[in-house]
């Protein structure tokens, strides 16, 4: 399955244009199934309807767990580096990994948990977090696990719109120096949720609470009580694995939904060749597993090719910034792949974390969420990587299930800032606004993808119109894939960032929509629009403008009254870096918000303002941008 040279490359993507479904059942053969498929591909993107190996009979715990234990129970499968440096790490063999699985998914099905039902998973980054995303896999239940980071409400509104019947979470989570109470989140959630029947409960953190009677359980009690043989569900290939909310240009988040054969091959096979994993290696994302980089890269695709996957629960900066190197060192990691806002944040540290630190085990680096500066990309390689790393700049998204654009590690060529070819099976092309495809090299315009690959999404949880107009309308038979694009003369892509109302905060998405939403929940807010600008670590910063007439009493204070709302709303991930109050908005004669003008001023960028003709009240753009030079002014001075 592993390609080894460059000719090898091209003679598999070249198969994989002409006799796709040769080229996946090829793939696919490499997996353990209870039933071969009638038929590997079937599709349109009008509708659309895409199926992979239908009529395939399988359960992906198989292919993560059982056919590893003859040859390697004994075999790490998960190492958990805690937060706290001084306690001890855990390293779960396969054969431990495969056992704790089949009981706790015994504890769901003595829950009442059936094939198809949907769970709620929000937990720390504990091992036992793998565990319930497999153990639910083990039974065909549906996971849909929720970011850590993510409100009350916010988690209300996911699980009722799959209408989980239970959740799985921990009394608390550690993250640096923080502490977040999971489980009073949970129970807040809660009093909106009809759906849910049971809560368990595994004890972390020790934070004191509160168990309802009949309604919540304790993890450690339950796995008490049952036994380690759980018989893996026979799935349908098309079967539903999972679901992942994920922010548009709309204001709801949409539950992108992935099915399990396809799936499973395709986080499989880019795992294991982008990567270029070696049977004896550590391989460590920093990822979480709230975000599908970690669902992909963590769990499904290093478990079904028995790789060793690090997990670590806390941040690279606690208790200093030398602590995701110090992980690097103590666990001999081989592979690192993680986000440019982490090599960003570590980088503006200076050299003195790395200090004394045996980075020697490093082969292969990744970099995944947002475009790679060219900065953080050479300082990644130059110190990190000692300059003999690969460094593969993963392209793709919740929606794509995997990596899609990539260079393969010690195959194909890297270039700073590319995310440069396309892997095997996949059909990049770029367009012009009108849908017309820009031919040969030397070219920019809007990415999408033209022919189905088996990890992409299948809809969008109870609303499948929403996806056929969000991702197969914007252009015919197409996938759009919302990001700028260019070509170079060589042929490589890169990815320039979103060209819809979406901002990329940190390598995690957050619609613009959904934080006006969040900040006009406030009683005092008349109006905001909100936009990206770019941010120094962040990648891009959010910046609210907000109408809000009695903000001149105290700016400061209705502020944080503004970020205390978001977080209630969206999270903390969510608030805003600047929030400048305006008195009006620079709107078009139809009333539609004129964000380019927005991102100008945002930017600092108010030379050249294009054509404002079209505007119903020009004057309102000179007082933003004069108080926009104040607000700037006043925090100069603030440093
Ligand atoms: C969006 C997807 C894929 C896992 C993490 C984010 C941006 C992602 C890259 C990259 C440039 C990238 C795109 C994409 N993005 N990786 N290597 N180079 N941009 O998943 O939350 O679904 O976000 O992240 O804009 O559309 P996501």
């Amino acid at each position: 399955m592993q390609i080894t040279s460059l000719d090898e490359y091209k003679k598999n993507y070249q198969l994989s244009i002409d006799q796709p479904e040769e080229f996946w059942a090829g793939i696919a053969e490499k997996f353990l199934w209870k039933r071969k498929w009638d038929k590997v591909l079937s599709w349109n993107f009008s509708e659309p309807n895409i199926k992979w190996f239908e009529g395939a009979k399988l359960n992906i715990t198989e292919n993560c767990l059982d056919r590893h234990l003859e040859k390697d129970g004994d075999k790490p499968a998960i190492i958990w580096e805690p937060n706290d440096p001084h306690r001890d790490s855990i390293t779960l063999s396969y054969k431990i990994l495969h056992e704790q699985v089949c009981r706790f998914a015994n504890v769901l099905k003595k829950n009442d948990v059936k094939k198809g039902d949907r769970v709620c998973i929000y937990m720390p980054m504990v091992p036992e977090l793998a565990v319930a995303l497999l153990a639910c896999a083990r039974i065909g239940a549906v996971h849909s696990v929720i970011f850590g980071g993510f409100s009350a409400k916010s988690i209300a509104d996911r699980i009722n719109d799959a209408a989980c019947k239970i959740v799985i979470t921990a009394d608390g989570a550690f993250r640096g120096n923080k502490q977040i109470p999971l489980k009073e989140v949970i129970d807040d959630a809660l009093i909106g949720c009809p759906t849910v029947e049971r809560v368990v409960v595994l004890t972390h953190t020790r934070t004191p609470v509160s168990m309802l009677k009949g309604r919540d359980i304790w993890w450690e009690d339950e796995i008490k009580l049952v036994d380690t043989d759980c018989p893996a569900e026979e799935m349908d290939a098309e079967d539903l694995l999972f679901i992942l909310y994920t922010s548009g240009s709309t204001g709801k988040p949409k539950g992108v939904v992935h099915t399990i054969g396809g799936y499973m091959v395709y986080t499989g096979y880019t795992f294991a060749n982008v990567f270029n994993y070696q049977p004896e290696e550590v391989y460590f994302c920093t990822a979480d597993i709230g975000w599908i980089t970690g669902h992909s890269y963590i769990v499904y695709g290093p478990l079904s090719q028995g790789a060793t996957t690090l997990m670590f629960e806390g941040v690279p900066t606690y208790p200093d910034a030398s602590r995701m190197w110090q992980i690097v060192e103590k666990h001999k990691v081989n592979i690192l792949y993680t986000a440019p806002t982490a090599i960003r944040s570590l980088m503006s540290f200076g050299l003195e974390p790395l200090n004394g630190i045996d980075l020697s085990s490093i082969r292969v680096l990744g970099s995944v969420g947002e475009p790679i500066n060219e900065e953080a990309w050479h300082w990644y390689d130059k110190n990190i990587g000692k300059g003999n790393a690969p460094i593969v700049d993963t392209w793709w998204q919740t929606e794509t299930g995997g990596i899609m654009i990539s260079p393969i590690a010690f195959v194909t060529p890297t270039k700073p800032c590319f995310a440069t070819l396309p892997l095997p099976g996949v059909q990049p092309i770029l367009v012009d606004e009108n849908g017309k495809e820009l031919i040969g090299n030397g070219v920019s315009g809007n990415l999408c993808i033209k022919f189905p690959w088996p990890g992409m999404l299948r809809t969008t949880y109870g609303d499948h119109e929403r996806c056929k107009l969000t991702y197969f309308s914007t252009y015919e038979n197409l996938y759009f894939t919302g990001d700028g694009c260019s070509r170079d003369e060589d042929g490589y892509y890169r990815i320039t960032g979103r060209v819809d109302d979406v901002i990329n905060v940190s390598g995690h998405r957050i619609g613009t929509a959904e934080v006006e939403n969040a900040i006009n929940m406030h009683s005092g807010v008349v109006e905001s629009a909100v936009v990206g600008y770019p941010h120094e670590v962040k990648g891009q910063g959010i910046y609210a403008f907000v109408i809000f007439p009695k903000a001149h009493e105290d700016e400061t204070l209705t502020r944080q009254d503004i970020l205390k709302t978001v977080t209630r709303v969206i999270g903390a991930i969510a608030k805003p870096d600047k929030i400048l109050f305006v008195s009006g908005l620079p709107k078009t004669r139809s009333g539609k918000i004129m964000r380019r003008i927005l991102r100008k001023i945002a930017e600092g960028d108010t030379s050249n303002m294009g054509d404002t003709t079209s505007l119903l009240d020009p004057a309102v753009v000179e007082e933003i941008v004069l108080k926009r030079n104040t607000m700037d002014k006043l925090e100069l001075k603030g440093k």
